[in-house]
């Protein structure tokens, strides 16, 4: 429930990154002993990577540092009811294969952004010796003897690249990984596996090179999770669409240039220094051109935030997006709210103008974090139904937002009147 209408100033201190943390979270697995890992976001799908690493057999810890011991796997299973809750469980085929020679993964179904298929993945995996075959809804890999191999993938996909690269470190000879992704979150994967002993090179870049070692072993020091460049991309918004001034700390400045570059092009004021990144908003917003693109292009899981950006700018923009073939379901939702979107196929056509209160339906992670900036920038009541979406993704948005001046709370189904849900929000403030 959020009262909106009221300017966010502040600094908020952005977590470490979920794309970061849950495939390095998973590639524990491939050397046995007790792991140590810092910034791991406190997140729904935190807690169910670590609830599927102990159905593996793996126990964890959590605290200060993330402590997770792959001594023992005693089994090499990702089930259903795990997979359907978290498409990202399909990260444990490249290590349970590498690990253990064989793995069990339920094969995900499609989502509400888009079908989603896994073909790369067990494509490349297949080049370096796995073989699988589908059965009872469930992917069946076995790999007696992992080889290094060329793999071209079709598109730079980023689950993809990780699950190809975490069981081609312990695969025997070199292995080249062409058209891979480049997300800062393969980066900070190739970091973690370096720090096992693995050896990578040109993580960043679209051919990733890996010579297989015989075993890997923890790190004795703690690996940091890269922050979360979508977090903080968020809270940028959130200062442009409540005409806020609001400075992200604990960041990569570089790797939030898209995003920066996009709101420049809409008028805030961007400013980058050290580890932080202020946006602030003083005049009217101006219309932008969007595409959405394979890193560093702009980000896919930043297009439904920005959708919000230009319901309120001064003109007609247009965003397209490339990555996912459903995913513009939030423009429905901002309609709700008084928007004027036009959809094309893959393209939304934005009529900036206004915004106002309303009820709305979160179908999605990012497509939430949209209505919620959407519902800070209208006067009034908005209420956001269906925000467990939002818990997979943003550590804490309710207690940040708030220390930036939202008045912005969470309410049970007892609580859906009127008043209360103003005295929620209030409390707030
Ligand atoms: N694709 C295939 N075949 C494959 C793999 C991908 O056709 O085998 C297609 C997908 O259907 C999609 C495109 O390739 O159209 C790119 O998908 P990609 O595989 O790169 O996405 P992903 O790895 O499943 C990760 C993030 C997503 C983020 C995308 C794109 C994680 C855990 N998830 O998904 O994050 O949107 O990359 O950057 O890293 C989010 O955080 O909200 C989120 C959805």
């Amino acid at each position: 429930m959020i009262d909106g209408g009221r300017p966010l100033e502040g600094q908020v201190a952005v977590s470490g990154s979920k794309n970061a943390a849950l495939p390095i979270l998973i590639a524990t697995l491939l050397a046995p002993g007790e792991h140590r890992l810092a910034n791991v976001p406190d997140l729904a799908d935190t807690s169910s990577t670590l609830s599927l690493l102990g159905r593996i057999g793996c126990p964890s810890l959590t605290g200060t540092h993330v402590r997770v011991d792959t001594t023992r796997v005693a089994y090499w299973e990702a089930p259903y009811d795990v997979v359907r809750k978290m498409r990202a469980s399909v990260l444990v085929l490249g290590p349970l294969l590498a690990r253990c020679g064989k793995a069990v993964v339920s094969l995900p179904g499609g989502c509400a952004i888009g079908t989603r298929p896994i073909d790369q993945h067990l494509k490349g995996l297949e080049a370096l010796g796995c073989r699988f075959r589908i059965e009872g809804g469930n992917v069946h890999g076995v790999a007696d003897d992992l080889r290094g191999a060329d793999v071209h993938l079709d598109m730079p996909t980023v689950t993809g690249t990780e699950n190809i690269l975490m069981a081609a470190v312990l695969a025997r000879g070199t292995t080249r990984i062409h058209n891979a992704a480049r997300e800062p979150e393969i980066v900070d994967l190739a970091n973690f596996l370096k720090g096992l002993g693995a050896q990578i090179e040109g993580a960043g870049s679209s051919t990733l090179v890996i010579e297989g070692v015989p075993r890997l072993t923890p790190a004795s020091r703690p690996h940091r999770i890269i922050p979360d460049r979508i977090e903080a991309g968020t809270w940028l918004c959130a200062a442009a669409v409540t005409g806020g001034d609001v400075t992200v700390t604990d960041v990569e400045p570089g790797h939030l240039e898209a995003i920066g570059a996009k709101l420049a092009e809409a008028g805030c004021e961007i400013e980058a220094a050290g580890t932080t990144v202020r946006v602030r908003r003083t005049g009217p917003l101006r219309p932008f051109q969007l595409r959405t693109l394979p890193y560093p292009g702009f980000p896919t899981d930043m297009q439904a935030q920005l959708m919000t950006v230009a319901t309120l700018a001064n003109g007609t923009s247009t965003l397209e997006e490339t990555i996912f073939e459903n995913r513009l379901l939030h423009a429905a939702e901002l309609r709700r709210m008084g928007a004027r979107i036009e959809e094309r196929g893959g393209m939304a056509i934005v009529h900036g103008g206004t915004l106002s209160a309303a009820a709305v339906m979160a179908s999605d992670l990012r497509a939430s974090a949209a209505l919620v900036l959407a519902g800070l920038a209208a006067p009034g009541l908005t209420e956001v139904l269906r925000i467990y979406h939002l818990d997979r993704g943003y550590e804490d948005l309710v207690g940040k937002a708030r220390k930036l001046g939202a008045r912005i709370g969470r309410v049970s189904d007892g609580e859906r009147d009127h008043d209360r849900m103003l005295a929620a929000t209030a409390a707030a403030a």
